[in-house]
């Protein structure tokens, strides 16, 4: 054999096993490990803690210790939380590739939960935008708990009066998400036509109202079931995904937000002006290692290709966007659907009834 063709072969032959090496260090779970001492004198917390990745059962309700706000910080007695599909994608370490975030083999932050509402309890000295008994609403790690501290300079707005805490924590992730996709990836603009796929959900609720905000022709997409509660949030118009494929109604969209992935990207086209938009927001949870970003990837080589424009993002919890949410409830012009209700014991179940892909609206921790 030539030296050529034998160094390429060893090349070849690392490669696959530094890539083989990789696979199986991301995909293995450790066991779960024992929750460790607390100080003597610890001011103690109840809150849902995990240790390993798996289903909801890996999660316990556990006495923490308390935080203290360090001195930009603000300490929030938290009411209420919301649970987002971020939540059991953290829970499970799937799609795998969330890992390299969450840690291999068991997560590093045992933290669970992002959005709360609650009241501010104390603050660090430096902090100049709250102050005690502030009621506020934002986005933070171990939000399932009865307390969480906060950056004054990060997620975490004013509460506005005329919202529950309930409503108030509901909005964080997913309405941030619709708003960002809408105005920022989708550069909605008024009249445009506007069809949301997965009107419904927790993102799909804030969406059509957001979108209706910005003077939109809104199209909702949903079951039978929830037909007249998307029209109730000012939807134009609504397509029972049951009776009707809205890719072969023969309509075409300025603007598609989608939160399913219930279609090609080829079928989005059919339904798109010439100029018109898709911002994939969610999809199917798809295989174990890249969830759905394999639409991503494929939107991503489409694109060049046609007029249309297919994109995908991430969404970024800031103080900014929240106070544009505040502001939009405040006026009325966006109230969070809520769905179920659970006890912070009952964080577990609340995903598992996540996970299962039919909320109506927001599902919501009463932490009090
Ligand atoms: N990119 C980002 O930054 C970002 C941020 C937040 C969320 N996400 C992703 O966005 C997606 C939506 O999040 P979410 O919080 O809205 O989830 P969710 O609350 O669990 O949404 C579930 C909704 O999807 C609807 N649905 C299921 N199958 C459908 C179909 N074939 N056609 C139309 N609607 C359908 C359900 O309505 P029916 O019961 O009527 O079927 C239900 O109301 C998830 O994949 C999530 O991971 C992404």
């Amino acid at each position: 054999m030539k030296l050529r063709y034998k160094i390429t072969g060893g090349i070849l032959l690392v490669l696959v096993l530094a890539v083989s090496a990789l696979a199986l260090a991301i995909s293995h779970d450790s066991p779960c490990g024992a929750a460790p001492a607390l100080p003597a004198n610890a001011q103690l917390m109840k809150a849902v803690v995990y240790r390993c990745y798996g289903p909801p059962d890996v999660l316990k309700f556990e006495d923490i210790e308390k935080p203290t706000p360090k001195d930009n910080q603000v300490l929030v007695k938290v009411h209420a939380a919301s649970v987002n599909p971020l939540d059991w994608h953290f829970m499970r370490g799937k799609p795998y590739f969330m890992r390299m975030m969450a840690g291999f083999g068991a997560p590093e932050n045992s933290r669970m939960g992002v959005d709360f509402a609650g009241t501010v309890e104390a603050v660090g000295p430096k902090v100049t935008r709250f102050k005690p008994g502030d009621e506020v609403f934002g986005g933070r790690d171990g939000a399932f708990a009865e307390y969480v501290t906060v950056r004054e300079d990060r997620a975490v707005a004013l509460k506005p009066a005329n919202v529950t805490f309930e409503q108030a924590a509901s909005v964080p992730i997913a309405a941030i998400t619709a708003l960002q996709a809408l105005r920022d990836k989708g550069h909605i603009r008024a009249g445009q036509k506007v069809l949301i796929n997965g009107a419904s959900g927790g993102v799909g609720t804030f969406a059509v109202q957001i979108a209706k905000s910005f003077g939109a022709e809104v199209t909702g997409v949903c079951s039978t079931k929830n037909v007249a509660m998307v029209q109730s949030l000012g939807a134009d118009h609504v397509i029972d995904y049951t009776k009707e494929d809205f890719t072969q109604s023969g309509q075409h969209y300025d603007l598609i937000i989608d939160n399913v992935g219930s279609h090609s990207l080829l079928e989005y086209r059919r339904a798109l002006n010439p100029k018109g938009a898709v911002v994939i927001v969610g999809g199917p949870s798809g295989g174990s290692w890249i969830g759905p970003m394999d639409a991503v990837l494929r939107a991503k080589m489409l694109s060049p290709f046609v007029s249309q424009d297919f994109s995908f993002f991430m969404a970024e919890l800031n103080p900014k966007d929240l106070n544009v949410l505040r502001d939009l409830m405040q006026a009325g012009k966006v109230t969070p659907v809520i769905d179920r209700r659970y006890k912070l014991s009952e964080v577990p179940a609340a995903i598992g009834y996540l996970e299962e892909g039919h909320a109506r609206g927001k599902v919501v921790i009463n932490v009090d």
